[in-house]
């Protein structure tokens, strides 16, 4: 519920990795394009929810590098989904103050959702209350490999010297760069991996696990996680004793 999260200290950046949808539609003896259906409900609840909370990054882990193996009618299906949630929900987005970004190789992803993605994202842009970040055509891997090419070409270029590259520079060259690494990482479907989902960002999220297929997420499921994450104490490194120490001071 609601009422059992504090609304000072929330999460700035939830990110989600939306699993199950197949499972739900099987378990509904429904094709699996149904649970994808079902899934954007879910996205469109998720996004109303922290919105109302004030979160400030959500980001949806929506399809991965290695999703473009599925079969072509499922990648189809999902891209067509994806079209149909942008057009469904753009004056919601603007109403409520809501930017579109995403991260990942989106020139892989075709027409007419390439076009509709960039449409989305010049539209909003000036939103500032919050940010919903899609993860598309996204791999982790594949984010350190761009982000260290692109290193080079700087170092190459003059623009940055050996002695430059740190890990606080690092992350400028991510398709994050400027948003705050995620508080909390959820997943559903009971699968305890990150699938290729923001290697570096995540260094030190708070996980949170529930066996709840993504079709079936809805708000108390999101405030559930909030109020875990909100008992947990993050160290970073540190003991307890300095950690509370810090609060107090
Ligand atoms: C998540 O649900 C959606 C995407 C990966 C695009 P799945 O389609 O992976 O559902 P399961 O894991 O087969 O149940
Ligand atoms: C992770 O789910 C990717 C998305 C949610 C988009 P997958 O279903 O693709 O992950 P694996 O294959 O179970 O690791
Ligand atoms: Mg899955």
């Amino acid at each position: 519920m609601m009422s059992d999260i504090d609304l000072q200290k929330l999460p700035r950046h939830i990110a989600v990795i939306m699993d199950g949808n197949g499972r739900w539609a099987q378990q509904h003896a429904m094709g699996r394009i149904s649970g994808h259906k079902k899934g954007a409900e879910a996205v469109r609840t998720t996004v109303r929810a922290c919105r109302e909370i004030g979160i400030k990054v959500l980001t949806l882990y929506a399809f991965s590098t290695e999703n473009w193996l599925r079969p072509e009618h499922e990648v189809n299906a999902l891209m067509r989904l994806l079209e149909e949630y942008l057009h469904s929900e753009l004056r919601e987005l603007l109403e409520t103050g809501i930017r579109l970004t995403t991260i990942g190789d989106t020139e892989a992803l075709k027409e007419p959702i390439k076009s509709t993605l960039q449409e989305t994202m010049a539209k909003t842009a000036h939103n500032r209350d919050m940010t919903l970040n899609l993860a598309l055509s996204y791999g982790g891997r594949d984010e350190i490999i761009a982000a260290f090419k692109k290193m080079v070409l700087d170092v190459h270029a003059g623009k940055l010297s050996l002695h430059g590259i740190s890990k606080d520079i690092f992350p400028d060259y991510l398709y994050t760069a400027g948003l705050p690494d995620p508080d909390l990482l959820i997943r559903t479907s009971g699968e305890y991996r990150i699938s290729n989902f923001l290697l570096w960002q995540s260094a030190y999220t708070e996980f949170y696990f529930t066996d709840v297929l993504w079709p079936d997420f809805n708000r108390d499921e999101l405030f559930k996680a909030i109020a875990e994450y909100q008992r947990r104490e993050r160290r970073f490194g540190l003991t307890s004793d300095q950690i509370q120490k810090d609060q107090r001071a």
